[in-house]
């Protein structure tokens, strides 16, 4: 199943360690491990849609990638807060953001490019109304629920 393979291995952090393919995952740390991972291919500007249905684990990816950019403190859903901002290390900010709960005009609302311009990263959980919107990210990830705790994650 594995087009290109990608190694979640705990605590790596080496760039180059995730490439662009599909991976299983076994369990929530392992997911952990690979945004960790994934994390050291992020530039500030970059912009990640993350897709999947309610408990792929998306959030769950988020924090493995702001602890690779060296995020301290926890890392929570922001379902009903639109925006987080953490900083990491370089002061690279990262933005995730919880589109769930926003709805067809509120889009131009959020004030998106402000935070682009701010050069920070965008990890966008829920990102449909930006993809109807034209918007192009610099990466897309889509997690599928498999098992309980299987996730299929496809990084594109
Ligand atoms: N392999 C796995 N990868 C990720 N999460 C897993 C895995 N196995 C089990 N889980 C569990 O699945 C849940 C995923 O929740 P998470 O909040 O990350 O999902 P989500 O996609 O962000 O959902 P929502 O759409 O509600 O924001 C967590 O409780 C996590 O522990
Ligand atoms: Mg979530």
């Amino acid at each position: 199943m594995a087009k290109n393979k990608i190694s979640p291995q705990k605590g790596s952090n080496t760039s180059g360690a995730v490439n662009r393919g599909i991976v299983v995952s076994r369990s929530a740390a392992q997911t952990r491990a690979l945004g960790k991972a994934f994390a050291g291919r992020l530039k500030a500007g970059d912009t990640v849609f993350i897709e999947g249905e309610v408990g792929s684990g998306k959030t769950t990816l988020v924090q493995g990638i702001a602890r690779g950019m060296g995020v301290r403190g926890a890392v929570r859903s922001s379902s009903f807060i639109l925006i987080n901002e953490y900083r990491a290390k370089e002061s690279v900010p990262l933005f995730h953001v919880d589109l769930y709960r926003l709805h067809g005009d509120d889009i131009s609302m959020l004030g998106l490019d402000d935070y682009r311009y701010a050069a920070g990263i965008m990890l966008i959980e829920w990102p449909c109304l930006l993809r109807r919107a034209g918007r192009r990210p610099s990466w897309e990830i889509r997690m599928k629920w498999k098992s309980d705790n299987e996730r299929v994650i496809e990084i594109k």
